[in-house]
C-alpha cells in the first residue's frame, strides 16, 4: 500500500477488516516489519485518538515514531506550487516533505479544513502535497474532506458487533455548538458505501453531503424514521456543504436521547468521538450498555496497524 487517503486505496475491504482483527488477535505477531525503521505523524491540528492509537500500532509493529506539532514546532508551510514566498511563510512543502522523507519511512498528516473556501478545502491540498512531494508512503490522519483511519475502525466494529449479515446502519445529523467539518461524515458515508449494510443517512435540510460521499444511501430529514429498526447508530454533526462551513441549526430536537433509541433494533451507538455530552448525544445514550464508544476508539489501534502492515510489506 503506497498510500492511505480514502476507501479508494484499499480493493478488498473485508480482507482489510479481517487484517486488522488478526492484528487484534495477536498484536505483537509482525513486531519485526518495521524494525529499523520510522514513521513520522505530523499535525496541524489537535488530536487525541489518532495520535495515541497510531503511536501505539507503530510500537506494536516494531518501528520507531516521531511527532511533530507542525503549526506550533515547525516552520510554516507553503502549499502553493509557484508561490512568491514573501509572506509569513518560511519553508515550502516541496522542501518539507522531501526532507521528512529522509527520516521517515512511512508519514502520518492531519490537516484540517479552514471552512471558509470549498474549493480550496475540497481540493485536500496539503495532504496532496505531501503525496506528491515526499516520496514515501503517506497515511491520512484525517484530511480537509476524510478520515479513512476513522471509518476502517467503523467498520471493523460493526463487523464485530453486528448480529445480522446486513445490518441497517444509521449516520445522524446531530446539533454542536462549532462549526465542524465534514471529513468524518464523508468519509463513513465512501466505506458504508463500499461495505454490506443497509445504509441511511438523517439530517436536517441543508446539511446534504457531496453526492461524491452520500452515494446511494437513503438520506432523510426525518430522524425518527430513520431510527426505526436500526442496527447501528452513528452520531455526528458537520457543518453545511451547500452553504459552505456555515451552522444552519442547532436543533436540540436532533440530539440522540433514549426515547429515539427505543425506536431502533436494540441499536449500538457509536460516535468517533471528542463529543459534546448533552448537545450531540444525552448522558443516557452514552453511558448505556448500547453505546460502543470505547471499544469502537479501541479499534482506532488495529485499523492503524493494518494499514501500516500493509505499508511495510508493500501490499495493497
Ligand atoms: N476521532 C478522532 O480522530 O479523534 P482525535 O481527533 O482525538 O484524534
Amino acid at each position: 500500500m503506497k498510500q492511505f487517503l480514502s476507501v479508494h486505496d484499499v480493493p478488498d475491504l473485508p480482507a482489510l477488516v479481517a487484517e486488522a482483527l488478526d492484528c487484534k488477535k495477536n498484536p505483537l505477531a509482525h513486531k519485526h516489519l518495521g524494525r529499523n525503521k520510522t514513521l513520522g505523524l505530523l499535525f496541524f491540528n489537535a488530536s487525541l485518538r489518532t495520535r495515541l492509537s497510531t503511536q501505539r500500532a507503530a510500537q506494536n509493529l516494531g518501528l520507531d515514531v516521531m511527532v511533530m506539532n507542525v503549526t506550533q514546532d515547525s516552520w510554516g508551510l507553503e502549499m502553493k506550487d509557484g508561490a512568491v514566498m514573501d509572506g509569513d511563510k518560511a519553508e515550502h512543502v516541496k522542501e518539507a516533505a522531501a526532507v521528512i522523507a529522509q527520516y521517515c519511512e512511512i508519514i502520518g498528516v492531519r490537516s484540517f479544513p479552514g471552512l471558509a473556501d470549498r474549493d480550496l478545502d475540497y481540493r485536500d491540498e496539503v495532504i496532496g502535497q505531501f503525496v506528491k512531494y515526499a516520496g514515501v508512503p503517506v497515511v491520512s490522519l484525517e484530511s480537509a474532506i476524510r478520515h479513512p483511519l476513522q471509518s476502517l475502525t467503523d467498520l471493523i466494529t460493526i463487523e464485530e458487533h453486528k448480529t445480522k449479515s446486513r445490518p441497517k446502519v444509521v449516520l445522524t445529523w446531530a446539533p454542536h455548538p462549532k462549526a465542524l467539518p465534514q471529513a468524518v461524515p464523508n468519509s463513513f458515508a465512501e466505506w458504508m458505501n463500499r461495505a454490506d449494510v443497509d445504509f441511511v443517512i438523517a439530517h436536517p435540510e441543508g446539511y446534504e453531503l457531496h453526492e461524491q460521499f452520500a452515494g446511494n444511501a437513503v438520506v432523510t430529514h426525518n430522524q425518527r424514521e430513520a431510527f426505526a429498526g436500526a442496527d447501528f447508530i452513528y452520531a455526528k454533526n458537520w457543518s453545511s456543504y451547500t452553504h459552505y462551513g456555515q451552522i444552519l441549526s442547532k436543533d436540540r430536537d436532533w440530539s440522540v436521547d433514549a426515547a429515539k433509541m427505543q425506536l431502533t433494533h436494540n441499536a449500538k451507538f457509536m460516535h468517533c468521538l471528542p463529543v459534546r455530552r448533552n448537545v450531540v448525544v444525552m448522558d443516557e445514550v452514552i453511558d448505556s450498555p448500547n453505546s460502543i464508544v470505547i471499544k469502537q476508539a479501541g479499534n482506532r489501534v488495529w485499523a492503524a496497524q493494518a494499514v501500516l502492515k500493509r505499508m511495510l510489506e508493500n501490499k495493497s
